[in-house]
């Protein structure tokens, strides 16, 4: 990572995302508070919510990549740049012989990119690093060992300070006609998702940008498509010195990260923070409460039903609403623009896909949304935590 050309707002949010996941998750194996949910299933609830089945197979396939997989590149036809392949070997069944399965295809510049052998060894260790912040979150006993992962640089910069008023801005076709450009914009801190494009669209979304949050599937296209032209990857919609945020969705994405890093150039440069795999736990659980919350309602099923409407292995909270968390920690005042539905507004502004994607639960994430403007004292987890106290936030409609 360029990291002396971190501007100083990422180092602030990066302060913030660690105290975030130390204060919460100190304390969120403590013993369940007074129950605030009909029928006194509160607890039970929380106790569900906190099973990570999604979670799980990431770990076993981070695990899967560091204990085999392999690293090959090759010249492309006319030597125009190299082939990389990542691959595990599988086996269909207990006899058969193993074969390679691809994981992730790319093509990288010719010169810059390091050996084979240097990019696996460093791509295992990011695995290790990954996994290791993922198993101590688990259990708490060494906690100082997660701390230790991310820069001493990071750690080193003064105070911690937060950005006075922030403007999370979720992807909803709702901003389209809303005229909100200016006032997200009026913000000290706007922190945008999945780089939604805002070019064309400057008067309903805003134009500026202090911190682009995305998945690592984002990361993954912007490599597929410009880790051989442009150095850093051009993952950067709203201008080069823009951070990444990012949360890893697919472990074989920390690869993307380590080439994009290493094609990077003081004049495109590759800003980075991988979000804490505190937060995506708590980010996890909170998902996964609200949706457990609305089934029970809805259908008055117990809700340990819930996994009859929801496939737990691909259930996931929105990139929106980890940036929202984040921002929780990081901001003053929190404003959030571009979450909800309304009739005939398209699902995006900027593109034309149709249909949700079934591996989340956006009513559910509203009604987080919801209660954090509404009566922040209740949201389960956050008010777990010692000390935490939910900044304003403001849902724009
Ligand atoms: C990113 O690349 C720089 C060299 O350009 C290197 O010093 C640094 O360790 C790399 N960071 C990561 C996370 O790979
Ligand atoms: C790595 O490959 C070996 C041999 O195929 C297999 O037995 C082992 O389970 C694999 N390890 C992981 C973590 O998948
Ligand atoms: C295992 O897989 C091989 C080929 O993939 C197949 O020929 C063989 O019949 C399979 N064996 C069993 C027991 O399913
Ligand atoms: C819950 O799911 C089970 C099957 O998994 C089903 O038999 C049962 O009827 C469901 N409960 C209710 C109240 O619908």
């Amino acid at each position: 990572m360029k990291r002396r050309r971190l501007p100083s707002v990422l180092f602030l949010l990066a302060l913030a995302l660690l105290s975030l996941a130390f204060r919460r998750y100190l304390s969120l194996p403590l013993p369940i508070g007074a129950s605030r949910f009909a029928g006194g299933s509160d607890a039970l609830l929380r106790r569900l919510a906190a099973i990570d089945v999604g979670g799980d197979q990431i770990l076993a396939e981070a695990a899967a990549l560091l204990a085999n997989a392999s690293v090959s590149t090759f010249p492309s036809l006319g030597n125009h740049h190299r082939l990389l392949y990542l691959r595990v070997p599988y086996r269909s069944n207990a006899t058969s012989a193993p074969r390679q399965r691809t994981v992730s295809r790319l093509r990288v510049p010719f010169h810059g990119v390091p050996s084979d052998a240097t990019l696996l060894a460093a791509f295992r260790a990011s695995l290790r690093g990954f996994l290791l912040a993922r198993q101590h979150h688990r259990h708490l006993h060494d906690v100082a060992g997660a701390i230790a992962n991310l820069p001493a640089l990071l750690l080193g910069r003064g105070g911690r300070r937060r950005a006075a008023t922030c403007a999370v801005v979720g992807n909803s076709g709702i901003l389209l006609g809303s005229r909100r450009g200016a006032q997200i914009d009026a913000h000290d801190l706007a922190i945008r998702l999945n780089n939604a494009r805002v070019a064309g669209f400057a008067r309903d979304v805003g134009a500026r940008t202090g911190v682009s949050f995305v998945n690592s599937n984002i990361l993954h296209h912007c490599a597929i498509h410009s880790a051989v032209t442009t150095p850093g990857c051009g993952c950067h919609p709203y201008g080069r010195a823009v951070p990444l945020a990012m949360y890893v969705c697919q472990p074989a994405h920390l690869l993307d990260a380590l080439i994009c890093n290493a094609t990077a150039t003081p004049e495109s440069p590759f800003p980075l923070l991988v979000t804490d795999a505190r937060l995506d736990a708590l980010c996890a659980r909170i998902a996964k409460y609200y949706s457990m919350r609305r089934f029970v309602a809805a259908t008055g099923q117990p809700p340990s039903n819930w996994t009859r409407s929801h496939d737990e292995r691909y259930f996931h909270y929105s990139s929106g609403l980890q940036a929202v968390v984040m921002a929780l920690e990081a901001c003053e005042e929190v404003s959030l623009f571009g979450f909800g539905k309304a009739p005939g507004a398209k699902h995006h502004y900027h593109t034309n896909q149709k249909k949700e994607l079934d591996l989340h639960d956006y009513e559910a994430e509203y009604q987080f949304y919801r209660d954090l403007q509404e009566r922040p004292e209740a949201v389960p987890f956050l008010d777990e935590v010692p000390a935490f106290k939910v900044p304003p936030v403001k849902l724009y409609l």
